[in-house]
């Protein structure tokens, strides 16, 4: 895939996303059929224990991008960049786009609409893809007063029309509508010409993007309304650690077949 295959799937067929963090799942997802990988900056709750986005930066975003590139070369990579990384001026954005596609990103994400254009014309105008984010965009967390449904009342609702249609008249190749009515993302999906990628936005969005650990049941603390689990990863490890440690308590492992002669 490359964005004039993303872009051409509108209206003809739904896109794939899930995120990767790593060499491990982006392996796995390589031998997958899966459309896109994000690397986006939600692993500084997923994979670094944080409450909020808001800790990832830069370097981290580009170690995290190096290893997916490794692990999934076929496919098409965005990288998310990370809180304020765009927002303090043009050479610093253009300076972090830079990092992140030369460890191996396709393209980029960043959130918001507003004070963007510039950021998202130029990195546009530079040959980079850009991927929009709206709705409940995580680092606009303080701002939201929490992580809310977005869209919920008739200004909003326009508010995110517009700035969707923004989006599009910027040159994002595509946006993510993230956590906002399901009736609001198809007004959405069918007031601009670029593919939305929906989660939490119901069924109507041109794709739908998953956290990877929670497409696969690897956490189980907490189950937003919007996952589905294809696994109960969690309990299927859980119960193998537990299998190895009788076995190791138990003297059943190693056999001698597992064992050098
Ligand atoms: O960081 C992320 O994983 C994201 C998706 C939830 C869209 O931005």
């Amino acid at each position: 895939m490359n964005i004039l295959d993303i872009k051409a799937c509108k209206g003809k067929r739904k896109l794939s996303m899930v995120t990767s963090y790593d060499f491990w799942s982006a392996q796995i997802i390589e031998s997958s059929n899966i459309d896109m990988v994000l690397v986006g900056d939600s692993l500084a709750m997923v994979m670094h224990g944080e409450s909020t986005t808001i800790p990832a930066d830069i370097s981290v975003m580009k170690l995290h991008v190096q290893a997916v590139a490794k692990g999934c070369p076929s496919k098409f990579i965005v990288g998310d960049m990370p809180f304020l990384s765009y927002r303090k001026d043009l050479t610093t954005n253009m300076n972090n786009v830079e990092s992140l596609l030369k460890a191996g990103a396709h393209a980029i994400k960043l959130e918001g609409v507003d004070g963007n254009q510039d950021i998202i014309r130029h990195t546009v105008q530079s040959g980079i893809p850009v991927m929009g984010h709206i709705g409940l965009t995580p680092q606009f967390v303080h701002q939201f007063g929490g992580f809310k449904v977005q869209g919920r009342n008739e200004k909003a609702e326009q508010a995110l029309i517009e700035q969707a249609k923004a989006l599009e008249d910027y040159g994002c190749f595509s946006v993510v509508l993230e956590c906002i009515p399901h009736t609001l993302a198809e007004k959405i999906t069918h007031s601009i010409n670029i593919p939305t990628i929906g989660i939490g936005a119901g069924a109507q969005t041109d794709g739908q993007v998953l956290v990877f650990q929670d497409l696969l049941g690897l956490q189980n603390q907490f189950k937003p309304k919007f996952v589905r689990h294809y696994m109960q990863g969690y309990e299927l490890i859980q119960t193998a650690l537990n299998q190895y440690h009788d076995d190791v308590t138990h003297c059943q492992f190693p056999s001698n077949e597992e064992a050098y002669q």
